[in-house]
């Protein structure tokens, strides 16, 4: 059997993911594609505490160092419990979220080292990369507008609109230097042309 792909879905708040990630499932899905849909962080029962715990905005202050390692090792059991196992399976996995997140929050937004970022990377991941990475972008005030409706802010929602221009300045930046795996999306757009778009991506995609 050969192994699955693994594609994941990226963005700011508020840009759609959730919505676009059913999507996306179900599309995968009508092409009689076996898919696994996960989360980061989260995906196991560990990993999902340790959301918990860097997304409670009640916590002691979390220090930016803790906040990477944290992301890290719920990666790290992520992939050993969940996705490579469906990878080696054949499934394709569909991940909302996973390692350009962590450029994008605690490289851009936290303005932490890159050159970090990639050693626990490397050191976390091997040779993992997603196959395919969609990035749904919205300017950064319609998205926190999407997003404050929605429910309570959680401790990265609260944070201010220099942090979220900095997260989105490194995802676009990341996929001006990765465009074969980077597709951006525009998301401020009707839902409809949103899903033309990423229909077009995928498809090309998948022959
Ligand atoms: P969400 O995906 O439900 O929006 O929530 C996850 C939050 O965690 C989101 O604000 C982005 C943040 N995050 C990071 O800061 N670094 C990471 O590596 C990942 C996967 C998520």
């Amino acid at each position: 059997m050969s192994r699955g792909k693994f594609i994941t879905l990226e963005g700011g708040e508020g840009v759609g993911k959730t919505t676009n990630l059913s999507f996306i499932k179900d599309y995968l899905q009508q092409q009689a594609i076996p898919v696994t849909v996960t989360r980061e962080p989260g995906g196991t029962a560990l990993a999902e505490k340790i959301r918990q715990l860097v997304l409670d905005k009640d916590s002691e202050s979390i220090s930016d160092t803790t906040e990477l390692l944290l992301m890290f090792a719920a990666r790290a059991q992520h992939i050993q419990h969940v996705i490579e196992p469906a990878l080696a399976q054949g499934h394709w996995v569909l991940c909302d979220r996973f390692t350009d997140a962590t450029y994008a929050y605690q490289g851009g937004g936290r303005e932490l080292s890159i050159a970090t970022i990639a050693l626990l990377e490397q050191l976390v991941q091997g040779e993992l990369r997603p196959d395919l990475t969609l990035l749904l972008d919205a300017p950064i005030e319609i998205g926190m507008e999407r997003a404050q409706k929605r429910s309570a802010f959680d401790r990265f929602e609260a944070e201010k609109i220099s942090f979220f221009t900095r997260v989105r300045n490194m995802y676009l930046s990341r996929a001006a230097q990765q465009p074969d795996r980077i597709k951006v999306i525009q998301a401020n757009q009707l839902l409809v042309n949103v899903q033309n778009d990423i229909i077009e991506v995928l498809t090309d995609f998948i022959k």
